[in-house]
């Protein structure tokens, strides 16, 4: 990785709240000892003034307790959820010139569908489920303007195999497969555009140990193969020690701790994070 180089994307002052607001919430606290719910309207800053960068082919960690923000972070930046405020930009997107958040409907669908590739916690909601796998992939080639039949077939057919589905099994619907290779299809459905930058999360969480080994294996090969950068969203530290150069920290929507990875896990500062790697011991 080349630290020099200009960042994939760079994120700043996201915040996002949930709710209403009042007048004692119209802002987010960002004292650590400020709680993310509002105790008047219970309104949540689900995330506080997040800002981070993204290199080319790098892997960003982003771990922290249930509830922290973790998801909620990666739906903003795929334009799931609309932000509260903040900034986003992608150098590979009119040369990261313009904020991506404030972007039409239309243009924040061609940015999904050409610029990011997402893989979500709930399988459910990365797939449909009825449709073959292959026509899932088709999908996702159409939104990017593919037309043509024959090649969008063998590109199938080309990413089912890179995630090691069977091609005998192409043309079934992922309800008839098992969590992890729902997992692999989702991954593969992701990659169909070849995007800079894929957002997964907790793309292991609920698969059986020897299932997860595979998928983070398979995560790390496409990583190493297509040096596509990515944020990988987990509350499971072995998991973001496998994979991720460096980890961001999220606590109540906060970042309460970032750096490389090894450094995180070796010499904790926050005590939140001492508290997460020592029960991972
Ligand atoms: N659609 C929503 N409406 C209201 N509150 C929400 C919504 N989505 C998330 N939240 C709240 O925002 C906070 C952050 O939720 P989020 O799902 O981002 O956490 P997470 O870190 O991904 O947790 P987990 O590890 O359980 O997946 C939580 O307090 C959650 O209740
Ligand atoms: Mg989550
Ligand atoms: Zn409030």
């Amino acid at each position: 990785m080349v630290w020099n180089e200009t960042p994939l994307l760079k994120v700043q002052g996201l915040h996002k709240q949930f709710g209403a607001g009042c007048v004692h919430c119209h802002k987010p606290s960002t004292d650590e000892q400020t709680g993310s719910r509002c105790k008047y309207c219970g309104s949540i800053w689900a995330c506080r003034n997040l800002s981070f960068d993204l290199y080319p082919g790098e892997i960003l960690g982003v771990v922290g307790e249930s509830g922290s923000g973790k998801s909620t972070l990666v739906k903003c930046l795929y334009f799931d959820e609309e932000v509260t405020s903040g900034s986003m930009s992608i150098s590979s997107f009119e040369e990261g010139s313009t904020d991506l958040f404030s972007k039409s409907a239309q243009q924040k669908r061609y940015i999904r569908n050409h610029v990011m590739g997402m893989v979500y916690q709930n399988p459910y909601l990365g797939l449909r489920m009825g449709f073959s796998s292959s026509g899932n992939i088709a999908e996702k080639l159409f939104a990017a303007d593919h037309f043509h039949v024959g090649s969008i077939r063998e590109r199938a057919a080309d990413l089912l195999q890179k995630v090691e589905i069977p091609l005998s099994r192409m043309d079934e619907p992922p309800k008839n497969f098992s969590g992890g290779m729902q997992q692999r299809v989702q991954i593969s459905k992701a990659l169909a555009n070849n995007p800079p930058l894929l957002l997964l999360d907790e793309v292991t969480t609920g698969l059986d140990l020897s299932v997860q080994a595979k998928v983070l294996d398979l995560i790390r090969n496409i990583q190493h193969e297509l040096q596509v950068a990515m944020i990988v969203v987990s509350h499971d530290l072995g998991v973001i020690r496998m994979l991720a150069d460096r980890t961001m920290v999220l606590r109540q929507g906060l970042i309460v701790e970032q750096g490389l990875t090894d450094q995180i896990l070796e010499d904790p500062q926050h005590p939140y994070t001492q508290l997460l790697v020592h029960s991972l011991l």
